[in-house]
C-alpha cells in the first residue's frame, strides 16, 4: 500500500492514477470528504486529513510502504515560515512515528540551499527533517512547472502583454510537466532505493520569449513580452494582492532563479519528455 497526499493536486492525481492503473494497493489523503468519493469509486482507500495533524498523519501511514508527500505552498497565509514549519514538523514527525520505509518528496532545486530561495528554503528544512527520521528519502528536485504559465493567461488574454519577472526573457531553463513528475514519483515508489537520493527532473528547457509565442498562438494573438526590473518585484507582487512578506519572499525566490541558484546539484538526473506545447494545450482545453 502506497500513502499519496495531495491527490487533488497537479503531481498528486498523477501519482495516485499512476499507481492504480499499475494495480497497487493506494490510500489518498484529501481534506474534504466531496473529493473523498471520486477516488473510492477509482479503486483507492482515502482519509480525510490535514498534512498538519501528526496523529492522524501517522495513523494513515502505519504499515504503508512507501508515501509520496509535497509541502504545499499557501502564499495567503500570516506567516509563510511558520506555515512550512508546522507542516514540516508534522509530515516528519508521522514519518517517524509510522516508522515509513520509503518516503518520495516533491521537492525543488534549490532545496539543497538553507537560504536566499524564498518559499524553498521550507523544502530544504522538509528535506532534512525527512532524512532525520531514517526513512530512505527520495527528493524529486525539478525547476519551473510548466503550468506555471497558468499565472499569465488571463493577464495574456484580456491585455496581449507576457510579463517576465527577469532581466532577460531570452534564457532558456528547464521546464518540467507536472505529468511527467507524478509518473517519476509513481515509478520511484514501486523500485524504492536502498539508500537516499535527490533526483534532478529535467524537462526540456524554453526562454520566456518562447513560451509567450507558444501561448500567444494558442490563444490566437501576438503577445508582448514585457520584462519587469528587479528593483519592482516586490511592489509588483504586493499589488497583485500578496502580503508584504510574502511579495519579498517571492522576490527572492525570482532572485536566485536569476542568479542560477535553482540548478541541478542532485545525485542524478532524470530525463522527461512531455513538451509545453502538450502542457498549454491540456491547460487551455480545461484538463
Ligand atoms: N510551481 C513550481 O514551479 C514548483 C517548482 C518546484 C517545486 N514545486 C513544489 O510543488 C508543490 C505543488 O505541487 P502541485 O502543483 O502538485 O500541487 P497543487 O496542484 O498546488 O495542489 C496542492 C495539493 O496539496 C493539498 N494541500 C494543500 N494544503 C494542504 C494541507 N494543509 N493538508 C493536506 N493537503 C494539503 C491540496 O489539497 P486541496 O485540494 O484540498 O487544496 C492539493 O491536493 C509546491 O508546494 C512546491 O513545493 C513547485
Amino acid at each position: 500500500m502506497y500513502v499519496v497526499a495531495g491527490a487533488t493536486g497537479r503531481v498528486g492525481s498523477v501519482v495516485a492514477k499512476t499507481l492504480l492503473t499499475n494495480g497497487a494497493g493506494v490510500r489518498v489523503l484529501v481534506r474534504r470528504s466531496s473529493d473523498a468519493e471520486q477516488w473510492r469509486a477509482e479503486g483507492a482507500d482515502v482519509r480525510i486529513l490535514q498534512l498538519d495533524d501528526r496523529a492522524a498523519l501517522a495513523d494513515a501511514l502505519r504499515g504503508c510502504a512507501g508515501f509520496f508527500t509535497l509541502l504545499p505552498f499557501d502564499l495567503h497565509v500570516a506567516n509563510l515560515a511558520e506555515h512550512a514549519e508546522r507542516l514540516t514538523c508534522s509530515i516528519a514527525g508521522a514519518v517517524a512515528d509510522a516508522a515509513v520505509p520509503h518516503v518520495v518528496m516533491l521537492s525543488s532545486m534549490g532545496a539543497d540551499l538553507a537560504e536566499g530561495t524564498g518559499p524553498i528554503t521550507g523544502l530544504n528544512r522538509l528535506e532534512r527533517a525527512l532524512r532525520e527520521t531514517g526513512t530512505v528519502l527520495t527528493a524529486l528536485r525539478s525547476g519551473h512547472f510548466q503550468e506555471k504559465v497558468a499565472d499569465v493567461i488571463e493577464i495574456a488574454r484580456e491585455s496581449g502583454v507576457y510579463p517576465v519577472f527577469a532581466d532577460s526573457a531570452d534564457t532558456p531553463v528547464p521546464m518540467v510537466a507536472t505529468a511527467d513528475l507524478g509518473s517519476v514519483a509513481a515509478r520511484a515508489l514501486q523500485t524504492p532505493p536502498d539508500t537516499s537520493e535527490n533526483l534532478d527532473i529535467l524537462g526540456a528547457s524554453y526562454s520566456e520569449r518562447a513560451v509567450a509565442k507558444l501561448l500567444g498562438e494558442s490563444l490566437g494573438r501576438e503577445l508582448r513580452v514585457t520584462t519587469v526590473p528587479e528593483e519592482a518585484w516586490s511592489a509588483a507582487f504586493v499589488e497583485a494582492g500578496f502580503r508584504p512578506h510574502v511579495a519579498d519572499s517571492l522576490a527572492e525566490l525570482y532572485r536566485a532563479d536569476a542568479q542560477g541558484l535553482l540548478a541541478p546539484r542532485g545525485d542524478r538526473s532524470v530525463l522527461v519528455d512531455i513538451p509545453m506545447e502538450a502542457t498549454l494545450a491540456g491547460m487551455l482545453a480545461g484538463r
